[in-house]
């Protein structure tokens, strides 16, 4: 069983995946309208993996008798400037789901509860592969450069890590 805190704040860690979830689906728009189809693959990937979070979240907290809330979720924005600065937003927001996941774990040391610490655990190596990630595209973007020609061949190097990626999980990119 969940403490009343525990269950608030797990609640809580869902609006935050909901709302990445519509974050990338609102990027891979953006990029649909860049013509980057590696990103916009990329993304709905991501995506579609944010709102797995979610669901792993919400049947955790209804299979330990708590009550699990479908969150309201913010607008995304729509413009992200230029491909490097909307890694960075994702990279930034990765950032702060990290940040979050650590005090859930935290919460769950100091109320000693060893089922939610064992859940988390999946979070926070799931929470260190995605920043990995991100600052290696951040990376191999700052190594080609920005500029009109540039565009193609970080979306070729997108779509390589997305197959990649897809390789790994089973999946067809
Ligand atoms: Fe589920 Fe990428 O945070």
């Amino acid at each position: 069983m969940l403490s009343k805190n525990m269950e608030a704040a797990l609640n809580q860690q869902m609006e935050l995946e909901s709302y990445a979830s519509f974050l990338y689906l609102s990027m891979a728009s953006w990029c649909d309208q860049k013509a980057m189809e590696g990103c916009v693959k990329f993304m709905e990937r991501q995506s579609d993996e944010e709102r797995q979070h979610m669901l792993r979240i919400f049947h955790y907290i209804n299979e330990m008798d708590g009550h699990a809330l479908v969150p309201a979720v913010n607008q995304p924005p729509h413009d992200f400037n230029t491909i490097q600065s909307m890694f960075e937003q994702v990279y930034t927001h990765e950032q702060k789901v990290t940040a979050s996941i650590h005090k859930l774990v935290e919460l769950s040391q100091a109320e000693k509860d060893p089922t939610t610490y064992n859940f988390l655990q999946w979070f926070v190596d799931e929470q260190r592969e995605e920043e990995a990630l991100m600052r290696n595209i951040l990376d191999r973007i700052k190594l080609i450069g920005e500029g009109p020609q540039s565009l193609y061949y970080i979306d070729k190097e997108v779509e390589k890590i997305n197959t990649t990626a897809m390789a790994a999980e089973g999946g067809e990119a």
